[in-house]
């Protein structure tokens, strides 16, 4: 029975989610997956560190209150973060990062997974921002070390997009993709036409955890554009930066543009979206669009995320589901190793 060593790096709502995971499922894993999970490290930059090569019990993991330097009240534990040690020295197979998004540069998470790939440790992330902007490079490198990359849960969390596109898809000749990337977008635009004013449903949707630390980053269409740099690159095998992607949000969008919308059957949503063109090159953009009801994106409510991906063989083929939650995310972990295990556990 294959058992995988894995460290946590970052221990926010994803990493707990997924110790959560490992303590509720390590054991119908073994039936179910053919594997186990044994968490040997823990690092976050605010509760510092821990290594047991034996194994952490997940269940005191995910108690662990979330008060600086935490860590250093577990046998063992340490209230710094030795990031290095965690991730190259606590015999590791797979590093599961998952840190804050850096959208300016990727770091400090993108140097987590450049040491863990150049160490042959296999790396699962949720993390857009090395993704997005050093997504080749880390791709490159992993190859280069015989181990994977995997990032599911970048874009819309747990619901299969990018694995469902490169292997389901995979002969379909994807020609493009329209989607609803961000749930609090959606979700404002949703309880706006529900009545709430733009500000109360912003409120909202940060009290229920969907919204980034700062909002404008989910409102002013940012948090897509970085998901549209990552679909772009991986489906139609462009190279685009993030400045190559036009961007505006949905903070212009009125109460009265809502009311009209509706009463014309329509609906505003903030929609990402990527084509190639008949030259081969690649356009991107992330805008609000006014979708006619018949429009397979249009009835996608709430916080809910869908991608309407555009295909040479299948037309348009539409998925929707979570796009954000900590145990929706750290399902995307578990689904990337799910995916290594398929290339690497037999
Ligand atoms: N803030 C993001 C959203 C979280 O609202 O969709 C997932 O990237």
């Amino acid at each position: 029975m294959t058992e995988y060593k894995i460290a946590l790096v970052g221990f926010g709502g994803v990493n707990r989610g997924f110790a959560q995971l490992v303590a509720d499922h390590n054991a119908e894993w073994k039936v179910a997956l053919g594997f186990s999970v044994r968490i040997v490290g823990v690092t976050d930059l605010f509760l510092g560190s821990i290594v047991d090569k034996d194994g952490l019990d997940a269940k005191q993991l995910v108690a662990l209150p979330t008060e600086k330097g935490a860590f250093a009240q577990l046998p063992g534990g340490n209230a710094e973060a030795f990031n290095e040690t965690v991730i190259k020295h606590s015999g590791a197979d797979i590093i599961a990062e998952a840190t804050f998004t850096n959208p300016v540069d990727g770091e400090p998470a993108t140097t987590f997974c450049r040491w863990a790939l150049e160490s042959g440790i296999h790396v699962v992330t949720t993390n857009k921002g090395p993704v997005a902007l050093h997504g080749a490079e880390l791709k490159a490198l992993a190859r280069r070390n015989n181990v994977a990359f995997e990032y599911e849960g970048a874009v819309m969390s747990g619901t299969p997009v990018i694995r469902l596109a490169r292997q389901a898809l995979a002969g379909s000749n994807i020609l493009g993709f329209e989607g609803i990337l961000n749930g609090t977008s959606n979700y404002v635009l949703t309880q706006m036409k529900n009545g709430l004013t733009f500000n109360e449903a912003v409120t909202q949707a940060q009290q229920l955890g969907y919204a980034e630390a700062d909002p404008s980053a989910d409102v002013e269409g940012f948090d897509v554009r970085l998901k549209v740099v990552i679909l772009a690159n991986e489906l139609l095998d462009a190279r685009l930066n993030v400045s190559d992607v036009t961007c505006s949000g949905i903070s212009n969008i009125t109460a009265q543009d809502i009311a009209q919308a509706t009463a014309d059957g329509a609906s505003w949503k903030l929609i990402g979206c990527a084509e190639r063109d008949v030259q081969g090159s690649v356009r991107a953009s992330v805008e609000a669009r006014l979708l006619p009801g018949t429009h397979p994106l249009a009835g996608i409510g709430g916080a809910i995320n869908a991608v309407s991906f555009h295909s040479e063989l299948l037309g348009a083929v539409t998925v929707s589901g979570p796009g954000a939650g900590r145990i929706e995310t750290a399902f995307a972990l578990l689904s990337d190793i799910v995916a290594i295990h398929t290339v690497y556990g037999k």
